[in-house]
């Protein structure tokens, strides 16, 4: 029997290289489409493949341009096109408005009109976000709240989400979107608050660093482990119909409590060592967000087992093993 294929976008980000590994235990060929620098300079870029690598069929192409794509789906002819690669940091679009646009809308259509045009029985995921909901106009948030966008990124978000959604009635395309609420590991990038706080924490208690400046401490998120809702996504493209679904724990905590957490499990207390800096806020922030699951739950028989001490002590586990060998090996 042949294997089904699938082509993970995005596969070098934190989501990616979850899913990679789990599609590849489920039985299927992997592919992932990344940026050619990725392939020069594989020990910087692809560390979180690291155990999967040689598995892995990698092909190189650029969000920002439709031929290459194109070429990308023509050849590979997946069964499922799981489209995560994005401009992911809500900060930087206030920054760069335009080139997150870009990528995050353009890059999404370059996607969908590639499987429009070379293969339209490939089965398409969008990865959508939370920050849809922006300020957000009911608590939880589920599928049928009214998006609010705060940021250029949610923006393009909903941008990705209505051509996701234009694709499957105009086209007839098994095309989804995954409206996932902040997800979280020991893969999560530096620069997001999560990984800044465990990392920075491990750095005090190893004497490496001795203060963190954070913005908004008030911000209350959803947060999850990413090992898990990756899962999700792939249950949404099983399904009999062509349905978008909110992902997350329904549990919401703010940056101060996961600083409180992260810190004091090293021993540490974070009022101590964190410092407000005001150029750390956004110029329009996203005080709450909180899922409603429970469609999930019923329709894709997808359920979050962890708890949020679980997410932080694994996070903070792995930082302090990470920066106790960094430090040894100096
Ligand atoms: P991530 O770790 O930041 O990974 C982003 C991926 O996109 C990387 O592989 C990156 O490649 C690639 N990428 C970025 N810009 C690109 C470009 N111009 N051309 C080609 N590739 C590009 O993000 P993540 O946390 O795994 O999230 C995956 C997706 O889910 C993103 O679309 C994100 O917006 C969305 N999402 C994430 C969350 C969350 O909490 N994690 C929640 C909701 C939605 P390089 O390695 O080459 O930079
Ligand atoms: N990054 C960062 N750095 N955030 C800070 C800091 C800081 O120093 N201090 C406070 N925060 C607050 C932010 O203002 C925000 O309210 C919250 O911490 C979370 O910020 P991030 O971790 O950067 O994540 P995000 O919620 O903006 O975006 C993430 O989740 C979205 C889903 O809701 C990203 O993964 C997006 O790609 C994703 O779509």
């Amino acid at each position: 029997m042949t294997k089904k294929r699938a082509l993970i976008t995005g596969i070098t980000g934190q989501d990616g290289s979850y899913l990679a590994e789990y599609l590849l235990g489920l039985g299927y060929e992997v592919h992932g489409i990344v940026r050619r620098v990725a392939l020069e300079d594989q020990k910087h870029r692809l560390w979180r493949l690291q155990d999967v690598i040689g598995k892995i069929k990698f092909h190189y192409g650029s969000l920002e341009s439709y031929p290459s794509i194109f070429k990308i789906f023509q050849e590979v002819r997946p069964h499922e096109c799981y489209h995560l690669a994005a401009q992911s940091f809500v900060s930087y679009s206030f920054e760069d408005e335009f080139s997150t646009f870009n990528s995050n809308i353009n890059g999404t259509h370059f996607v969908l009109s590639s499987i429009k045009n070379a293969c339209p029985e490939c089965r398409f995921y969008f990865a959508a976000s939370s920050e849809m909901f922006g300020k957000v106009e009911e608590v939880p948030q589920k599928e049928t709240t009214r998006f609010h966008p705060r940021s250029v990124y949610g923006i393009s978000k909903v941008a990705g989400y209505d051509l996701t959604r234009n694709y499957r009635g105009a086209y007839n395309i098994f095309a989804v979107s995954g409206i996932l609420f902040n997800h979280e590991s020991p893969r999560r990038g530096f620069e997001f608050v999560t990984r800044k706080i465990t990392s920075a924490a491990a750095r005090i208690k190893l004497g490496l660093q001795d203060k963190l400046q954070l913005g908004n401490l008030e911000a209350s998120r959803d947060w999850g482990h990413s090992k898990e809702y990756v899962k999700a996504m792939h249950l949404m493209l099983k399904q009999n119909k062509p349905e978008d679904f909110v992902i997350g724990t329904g549990k919401t905590h703010t940056v101060r409590e996961f600083a409180d957490k992260a810190f004091g499990l090293l021993g540490l207390d974070y009022k101590k060592h964190i410092e407000v800096d005001k150029h750390l806020f956004r110029p329009s922030e996203v005080e709450l967000l909180v899922a409603d699951p429970s469609r999930a739950k019923k329709k894709l028989g997808w359920k979050y087992t962890m708890t949020f001490d679980q997410l932080v002590e694994d996070m903070v586990k792995h930082d302090y093993d990470y920066f106790s060998n960094k430090k040894g090996a100096t």
